[in-house]
């Protein structure tokens, strides 16, 4: 009897040892070389990055021993985990779901069973409503797989695409990131870059020279300060992989685990009554003065900590997440100080993208508006501003979060319907003293109104110069539109965090609902 127990637990521990080596030859990927190469070029290994994105010890592995299924190119190839590691953990307490591409086992190639142990984890998440949390960094598809590469593929994409708008989707960019494969980070809601070690690029230095003959190296075609800043590409490019992980676990507290759920509030010091007489100093009411406007987000807003989302793309608009009583809110706001504010191809794409980003999540938005239009020229009108600005004007009527609309200096012509007007669904419209609603600014409304008079005065300057100043008179503040209704009050700046606050308390539990339609049909 005592001799059975033995041999039994003799042949557990054989078991559990096995499984122990089996483990272990799974958690060391590629083995120490190719660790040590990662290393060498400042980037961490898959297991690493998840140890920094998520909370201790919260790491449960899903699919561990998954391994490639053969096929005639990959007969005794080993792949340990596939090259890839996936599963939940815990950001800040909330669960997530993750996917880490491990570049030491076959370039973290995508081929069928890796493709099948990200698809699992992008399900797990759609199914118990959490962010899914992808850190990319692979070689692509995996050349030996063939087709079934490239439909590993398919499957990551579909999922992309219909779990969009219910549960948050975030990509990191931590190494090579080519061909089609671009197009899943592509699909999600956030891409987070890290300086110096990733790209991305649909093809490569080679194939470009060998086509158009033009040399580019791997940085200067696709690494992240190209697509944070001139194709806005990607949303957020930090220093190193750490970085890149920590802006995650920023990002993912102002966003609700899906589409169902609220943002989490968080509790502040920040008296939600605090003053801001500093805005008086910040923002001149001679319009003709630029100002930065992310020095009066950051006044208005909790702790006067703001992430802003692509600062570095069209920066004639600014988009971001910050926290007011609490709550998460997402702004959006004219910068004056870059092409005065005027609203561009980008800018439109940039702030629609964002205000539907929102929408999907919940999150209500403040728009702050200093603009004088749409930016006149012949390139933007030939590469389709009027189809880009539609983005926004859609964008916004299409919400239904909490929406609130503060006027601080000009507001003209389309560009005002553009930020969220009374008439585009603005919820709450609130204007300081400085506000001007207009149709055009007083020159070119005197110049077009008074024209004939203009030009049949004995002294057409003078002339000139005093209907600008009746329109001006007339036009150039908010009481006009205040007296219509299209503005709730006129207030002092310095109130404008308190009475925030309080329209966005007053909004909390708004509910909207719209016309039956399978889906609207944003201009694209
Ligand atoms: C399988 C691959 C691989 C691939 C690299 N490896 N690319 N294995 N399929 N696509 C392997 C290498 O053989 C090597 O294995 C290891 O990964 C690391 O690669 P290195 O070349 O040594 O690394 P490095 O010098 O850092 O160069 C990285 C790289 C280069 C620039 C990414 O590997 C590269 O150009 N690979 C090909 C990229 C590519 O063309 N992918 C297909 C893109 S098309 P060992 O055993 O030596 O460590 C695509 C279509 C997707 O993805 C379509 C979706 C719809």
């Amino acid at each position: 009897m005592i001799l059975q127990m033995a041999e039994k637990l003799g042949a557990l521990q054989e078991l559990l040892a096995e499984m122990d080596t089996r483990r272990a030859k799974v958690v060391g990927g590629g083995g120490p070389e190719r660790i040590k190469k990662q290393h060498q070029g400042g980037k961490m290994t898959a297991r690493e990055r998840l140890e920094v994105l998520l909370d201790a010890d919260s790491f449960l592995e899903l699919s561990t021993f998954v391994q490639h299924q053969g096929g005639k190119l990959m007969n005794g190839v080993d792949a340990p985990g596939d090259g890839v590691v996936t599963g939940r953990g815990t950001i800040a307490g909330r669960q997530v779901f993750v996917f880490s591409q491990d570049f030491t086992v076959l370039g973290g190639s995508l081929g069928k069973m890796n493709a099948q142990k990200v698809a699992q984890v992008m399900d797990l998440a759609a199914k118990t409503g959490c962010p899914i949390i992808g850190l990319n960094d692979s070689a692509g598809a995996r050349i030996q797989e063939g087709v079934d590469s490239l439909s590993g593929y398919g499957e990551i994409f579909y999922r992309n695409a219909i779990y969009s708008g219910s549960v948050p989707q975030i990509s990191a960019i931590l190494g090579p990131c080519a061909g089609g494969a671009v197009y899943s980070p592509a699909l999600t809601d956030f891409i987070v870059m890290a300086r110096g070690s990733s790209y991305m690029f649909i093809t490569g230095p080679e194939v470009i020279k060998s086509v158009t003959r033009e040399e580019v190296t791997f940085d200067e075609l696709g690494g992240a300060d190209v697509h944070t800043q001139k194709s806005g590409v990607a949303h957020l490019e930090r220093d190193s992989d750490s970085e890149v992980l920590e802006t995650i676990r920023e990002l993912l507290a102002f966003l609700p685990q899906n589409a169902k759920e609220k943002p989490p509030m968080l509790p502040t010091t920040d008296p939600s009554n605090r003053s801001n007489p500093k805005l008086l100093e910040i923002v001149s009411p001679d319009t003709k003065r630029p100002y930065n406007m992310l020095e009066v987000i950051r006044e208005l807003i909790d702790d006067h900590h703001f992430l802003e989302i692509q600062p570095d793309f069209a920066k004639n608009i600014i988009c971001g997440f910050a926290r007011m009583g609490g709550r998460s809110v997402g702004i959006v706001a004219n910068n004056p100080r870059q092409m005065a504010g005027t609203l561009t191809i980008d800018a439109s794409d940039k702030a629609a993208r964002f205000i539907r980003t929102c929408d999907c999540y919940n999150i209500p938005m403040v728009t702050l508006v200093d603009v004088t239009g749409f930016l006149p020229g012949v390139a933007q009108e030939h590469a389709g501003i009027i189809r880009h600005g539609a983005k926004m004007l859609y964008a916004y009527a299409e919400a239904t979060v909490p929406k609130i609309t503060l006027i601080v200096r000009k507001s003209y012509g389309g560009a005002y319907l553009a930020m969220n007007s009374r008439d585009m669904g603005a919820d709450v419209v609130l204007a300081w003293p400085t506000a001007a609603v207009a149709v055009m600014g007083a020159d070119g409304a005197a110049n077009i109104v008074y024209r004939r008079e203009i030009m049949q005065s004995e002294n057409p300057e003078a002339t000139r110069a005093q209907k600008i100043a009746e329109y001006k008179a007339a036009f150039e503040n908010p009481y006009v539109a205040a007296s219509k209704g299209y503005i709730d009050d006129v207030i002092a700046p310095e109130d404008s965090r308190r009475i925030l606050i309080q329209a966005l308390e007053m909004l909390a539990l708004k509910e909207e609902t719209r016309p039956y339609k399978k889906h609207g049909n944003i201009p694209l």
